[in-house]
């Protein structure tokens, strides 16, 4: 059975269950609700699914596993775990995720078909996404079938499913190209079979809100399940219409993570849901502070980078550069804020560029700990402002280093790399081994690591101690070929009574002992501040 509680659950509007004191929106989003919308809906996840179908994504069993536990720690209701019929890795990456008995439902895409149905079962499956084109344009071009046997297809594979105990989810593909009549008979008809839910897919992302709006009310004059929406971002309005579609009474949505799908993606998940909480007063059971880690996680495991403008978690989401933003933000961050980053599980960054201010200098060297007179913080801000104007990316550690020369600190190195090499091979344990000279004493260490930059890295850490942990690691190639340079930043934090942090930056073609060298520069700036 599908939470009926949830899916039905409804209450007047105009009384939106924000918490004001964390999301700043406008207050035109009160005045202009209208009708009744539902206290809280269902978040129905396809990233594994949908999501994987994305050119280019091939996730393996165990990645799927890990996303799988990462949305049900995001709390989402449903996860469509693949389409077992679709191949043998769908299928064990399906069992794999019902064996880790998580509390997220976990549901599997299935055609009109026993095949498909008994693949499903064959997985474990109680629950099932069936689904069957219902546009003239799919009858024609791709089934090649009439309405009539669209209609008996739909209801004998849904009554096979329901005689083995299966609860079902039933999508018309292409549902807002269908005839609107032919549409209301096949909710009639799924509903009659006994479907549970039935789904109404925008599979080409070509309608637009008001018109979701209509057709769901059109919808649920005819429907006595819940109805759901899966919507295509084709052009760029799936968040928009999954909204459009809540307004008119869906009670579920269809999402992914950083809206991965067919083509141009799916409604983004993080956008979905906190639009509807903060335009809408409709909550979910998500997390929303596990909402940035588990976008990160996604965009590693699929390849996949996140667009630094997306809304919520791309980079540039919190990031403020002008001096007049800085100011405010940091006065009060609902000045260029629609919400605190925390909300999202994500850090606000100042970012440094030619629109810095000694606002913006004077942020960011605290939180390496720097603190500077007036004076030095304008020396500081003119040289950004020339760097900048130059072309050249101002990124923290070329600002601690700006600081370090103006405080004079490092005219002596405090951390010395004496010696260093690494072993590593096929069928071999990467192992590096390490001497450092640390204010004057030489101390040797050696660690075994992933690989060999991940070895080399923990031997230092091995030589300075626990309390250093390494907090960002970031590698560019700056040209191309077997012999490209690179440039690799880090940035160390050293425990203690507060919490040190320090960058470090290095050039080399050699990726090692450059992430070595630009290690060694972040720790030696450590030893070197003045406390
Ligand atoms: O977009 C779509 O129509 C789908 C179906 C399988 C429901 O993903
Ligand atoms: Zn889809």
């Amino acid at each position: 059975m599908v939470d009926r509680d949830m899916l039905e659950h409804t209450s007047s509007t105009n009384a939106p269950s924000l918490d004001r004191k964390r999301v700043y929106t406008s207050p035109y989003n009160a005045l202009a609700l209208s009708g009744d919308l539902p206290s809280a809906i269902r978040i129905f996840d396809t990233t594994l699914r949908d999501g994987e179908q994305s050119p280019g994504i091939a996730l393996s069993c165990s990645d799927k596993v890990k996303i799988a536990q990462a949305l049900d720690e995001l709390g989402v209701d449903v996860i469509e775990a693949g389409f077992p019929i679709a191949s043998p890795g769908d299928r064990e990456a399906v069992k794999n995720i019902i064996a880790e008995n998580l509390d997220s439902r976990i549901c599997g895409l299935a055609r009109c078909s026993r095949r498909d149905i008994d693949a499903a079962i064959d997985c474990g499956l109680d629950y099932i996404h069936m689904f069957i084109a219902t546009s003239d344009i799919h009858l024609q071009h791709k089934l090649k079938l009439t309405r009539d046997e669209v209609v008996e297809k739909a209801v004998t594979a849904i009554e096979y499913a329901r005689e083995h105990g299966l609860t079902v989810e039933f999508s018309c593909e292409d549902a807002t190209r269908t005839d609107l009549e032919f549409l209301k008979k096949m909710h009639t008809v799924v509903q009659d079979a006994g479907v549970e839910v039935i789904n109404v897919p925008d599979t080409v992302g070509t309608i637009g809100p008001p018109a979701m709006e209509h057709l769901i009310r059109e919808l649920m004059t005819v429907t006595n399940v819940p109805i759901s929406v899966h919507c295509h971002d084709d052009l760029g309005l799936a968040v928009a219409n999954s909204h459009a579609a809540v307004r008119a009474g869906a009670r579920q949505v269809h999402v992914t993570v950083n809206g991965l799908g067919e083509r141009a993606g799916n409604a983004a998940l993080d956008e979905t849901v906190l639009g509807l909480m903060a335009f809408y007063g409709v909550s979910t059971n998500i997390n929303t502070s596990r909402i940035g880690p588990i976008s990160k996680l996604v965009s590693r495991l699929t390849g996949y980078a996140i667009p630094p403008t997306k809304a919520i978690v791309g980079s540039n989401a919190f990031a403020h550069e002008s001096g007049i933003h800085v100011h405010g933000v940091m006065g009060a961050p609902s000045t260029y804020e629609a919400f605190g980053p925390e909300l999202v599980g994500v850090q606000r960054n100042i970012v440094m560029g030619k629109h810095s201010g000694a606002h913006s200098v004077r942020s960011k060297l605290s939180e390496y700990g720097i603190d500077l007179v007036d004076e030095q913080i304008d020396q500081i801000v003119e040289k950004v402002k020339r760097l900048a104007d130059s072309g050249k990316e101002v990124d923290d550690a070329e600002l601690v280093a700006l600081a370090s020369h103006i405080l004079g600190e490092r005219e002596s190195r405090k951390v010395k790399l004496k010696e260093f090499a690494v072993f590593t091979g096929m069928n071999t344990t990467p192992t590096a081994m390490v001497s450092i000279e640390v204010n004057g004493e030489k101390k040797t260490g050696s660690a075994i690591g992933i690989g060999p930059v991940d070895a080399a890295i923990n031997a230092i850490k091995s030589v300075m101690g626990n309390d250093i942990h390494l907090v960002e690691y970031r590698l560019n190639a700056i040209t191309g070929g077997s012999d490209a340079l690179c440039e690799v930043s880090v940035r160390v934090s050293r425990d203690g009574d507060k919490t040190l942090m320090s960058v470090g930056k290095a050039i080399g073609s050699d990726i090692v002992q450059t992430s070595v060298d630009s290690t060694m520069e972040a720790l030696d700036r450590l030893y070197c501040r003045k406390e």
